[in-house]
Parts: structure tokens; sequence; C-alpha cells
């Protein structure tokens, strides 16, 4: 409990006692304040769309319960973090000093999430990480007030490799933004590549955001590889797929990706997305009655298709209205709160998940095709996939 709420919660109890000769149990007032959640995440800049479509897919979980939490009303506060890592922490403190929130939502680059790591383990408070998949914090630097509801950067590439081999691809080129999140999504691609018996002849990169493709694609065409496999996401992703086509090289040398590729972008990359196949925890085709329904709902409330960050938003309202409702909206019952979220299933448009130890989701990974606008599923690439949690200490 806050200082702050101590103080209201002991002049509460007092004036309760006056008027009523009773004593108040501290927990009546404290449930009777509106539970603040902060929103950290990028509302400008290249990942301005993911953050967004996260803020909407929560809001609409919280919907789903009046807008209640535990049956505490909700008072929201939000942070544009730029995708900035360099204000990272600045930023989150400005939710957790400043504005007092109880848990934090947030965020979605993997550089900026370190920062909020950092303050959610010096200050205990809960955060919630409904995108950003930097290893570390699921692993060696795992959390009790820290849970991701979306992947480790790892997760959709290690289910990626297999089926590029499969595919007679024997030889590839990666490429990324060369940060944290293409850093680790390329560990799983070479884990699983090389395992299926494939040969990395390449490895390219250049800085986040950037999107001069042209010297790189260049540098592909006069490779030739079997395939071309990478990370990227957001509109930038949409432009290195219309600039590879561009190149004419989606005639000669497939594209497979880690699924963030095609993920929001659809309408603007066009025709230079058919035929694009990725791996990812998700797919706009999931012939399931929690994904059809979450869609109709989502298109109609917001006029917009939803895409995984809006899932993984969705998903992050859903667990945390699993805590949230195990301890009546009292988030300062910790213990109680982290066992409710631990031990959730999520009943998610993705299909059903678990969390892992380290709280990070054990889930399906799928195959998808890019076929008109839409990320067709055409197989599980691998079931129930778990990060290794390496050095997490949880559970
Ligand atoms: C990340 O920085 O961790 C990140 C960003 C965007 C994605 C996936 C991962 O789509």
């Amino acid at each position: 409990m806050t200082s702050r709420r101590l103080v209201l919660t002991r002049s509460a109890a007092i004036i309760g006692a006056a008027s009523s000769g009773l004593l108040l149990p501290q927990l009546v007032r404290a449930q009777s304040d509106k539970l603040r959640v902060g929103f950290m995440l990028p509302y400008t800049g290249n990942f301005a769309p993911l953050g967004v479509a996260i803020e909407n897919g929560f809001r609409m979980a919280l919907n789903e319960q009046g807008g209640k939490l535990g049956g505490r009303e909700i008072e929201f506060f939000k942070v544009d973090d730029e995708s900035n890592p360099a204000k990272g922490i600045e930023n989150a403190n400005r939710l957790i000093q400043r504005d007092k929130v109880d848990v934090l939502v947030g965020t979605v680059h993997s550089g900026v999430q370190m920062g909020i790591h950092k303050v959610a383990r010096e200050s205990g408070v809960l955060n919630l990480i409904p995108n950003a998949g930097v290893h570390i914090a699921t692993r060696a630097q795992c959390a009790p007030n820290v849970f991701r509801t979306s992947f480790s950067n790892s997760q959709p590439t290690l289910a990626l490799g297999k089926t590029m081999v499969a595919n007679g691809h024997k030889k590839a080129v990666w490429i990324t933004w060369s940060y944290a999140a293409g850093d680790e999504a390329f560990e799983g691609f070479e884990q699983s590549y090389t395992a299926a018996g494939g040969a990395i002849v390449k490895k390219l990169s250049l800085p986040f955001p950037n999107v001069e493709f042209q010297a790189l694609l260049t540098e592909i065409a006069a490779l030739k590889p079997d395939a071309v496999a990478c990370f990227f996401a957001g509109p930038g992703a949409a432009k290195f797929m219309r600039d590879y086509a561009a190149a004419g090289l989606n005639k000669s040398i497939p594209l497979y990706g880690s699924g963030f590729l095609t993920e929001g972008v659809l309408e603007a990359a066009g025709d230079a997305a058919n035929g694009v196949i990725t791996t990812m925890h998700y797919a706009d085709s999931l012939d399931t009655p929690a994904n059809k329904k979450f869609r109709l709902d989502y298109a109609k409330t917001f006029k917009l298709q939803p895409d995984v960050y809006a899932v993984q938003g969705y998903d992050t309202g859903l667990l945390l209205v699993k805590g949230a409702n195990a301890v009546k909206g009292d988030l300062s019952n910790k213990k109680a709160l982290y066992a409710a979220m631990e031990g959730a299933t999520i009943d998610s448009p993705r299909g059903k998940w678990t969390m892992s130890k380290s709280h990070n989701p054990v889930q399906d990974i799928y195959l998808r095709k890019v076929e008109n606008k839409q990320n067709k599923v055409i197989g599980i690439a691998q079931k129930a996939v778990a990060d290794s949690g390496a050095g997490c200490r949880l559970g």
C-alpha cells in the first residue's frame, strides 16, 4: 500500500470510528479508491500502431467486466515512451512515482523494457509486459511482480527453421534491426535452422528504426540464398516487404519471418506481402469461438482489424482480471494476486495458454501464409513452445 493510500485509509478509519463507533477495516477504504492503471507504450514513431492496438485490446478485456477490476473503478494514466530506451527509466518513474499506479502496462520495445524492468524490480510495482520480448526479463532477471503476456523474442523463430528446411531452403540470409528484439529473434532462428540442417550464409542488420534497406537488398541479390528470414515490425516491416518486392527478390528468393513482419501492415504492404510465410503465436484465421468473437467485437468497437498486438493487449487485460478478481481488487495482496496469475489459463483468441514458472506464456506457434491480406493459418509449427527461462529462480 502506498503511503498516500495509508494516510487516506487511516483517516477514513478514524472518521468511520467516530461516526459509527466501529473501527473500519483498512481494506474497505483502500478498495473504495480507484485502481490506478498506467500505460507506458509507444504512441509516436514506428511502433505507435502497436501501442494503440495493445491499449485497445486491454480496454476491451476490461470493458467486458463492466469497466471494473475486482469490483473497483479504474483510473488510467498514459505515457508515450516513443520507443526511446534513453528515456525508459524516467518514463517508468513518471507513472510509478508521480502517478502512483498500481500496475504498469508496458511496453513494446525491448530496450525501453529494460528501463521499466529496473524500476519495476526496485519498486515492486506490478508490471505486465504486453509485447517486448527481451529475454532477460523472464530469464536471469525474472521477478515475482513482472509477468509477460506476449512472447520471448526467440519463441516465434524457434519454430521457423524446421519449416524452411522442410521447404527445401538449406542456405539462408538473416536480416533485422540491430537491437535486442532482432538479435534475440536471430537466436531462435539460428538454433532451429541449424538443428534442421540449414546454413546461415550471412547476417545483415541496420539500426532501429532505419528503413533504408536498398544496400542490404543489393547484397542479398548478390548472395543468392535459397531464402531470406527476418525480424521487422510495424510500418517499417511493410516498407521492407515493398522494397523486397520492388527489387524483384520475391520472385526468386522466398521471404520468411518472425510473424510480426506481417502483423497490422497487410494493407500497407499490399501485394508485396502475398505468399510471405511466418511463424507466430496468433493467426487472423484461427477458427475458434474465442477468436471469432474477439475479431468481431474489436472491429465493431475500434473500426479497425485486430492483429497480434491487439490480442496481446486483450490477454494482458484478461490476466489482470483473473488476478484482480482473485483478490477482490486488493492488489496489495501480492501473494494471492501473483498465485492467481501464475496459475491462470488464458482463453485467448490465440488459443489457450498458460504462464511458465518464469512468467512467460507457454503457447502454440502457428505457421501462417499471407493470402488476400490475411495471415492464414496453414498449420501448427510447434505445440506448447516455452522459453527456456534460463537463470530464473521463481517457482
Ligand atoms: C521488441 O522490441 O521486443 C519488439 C518490438 C516489436 C515487435 C516484437 C518485439 O513486434
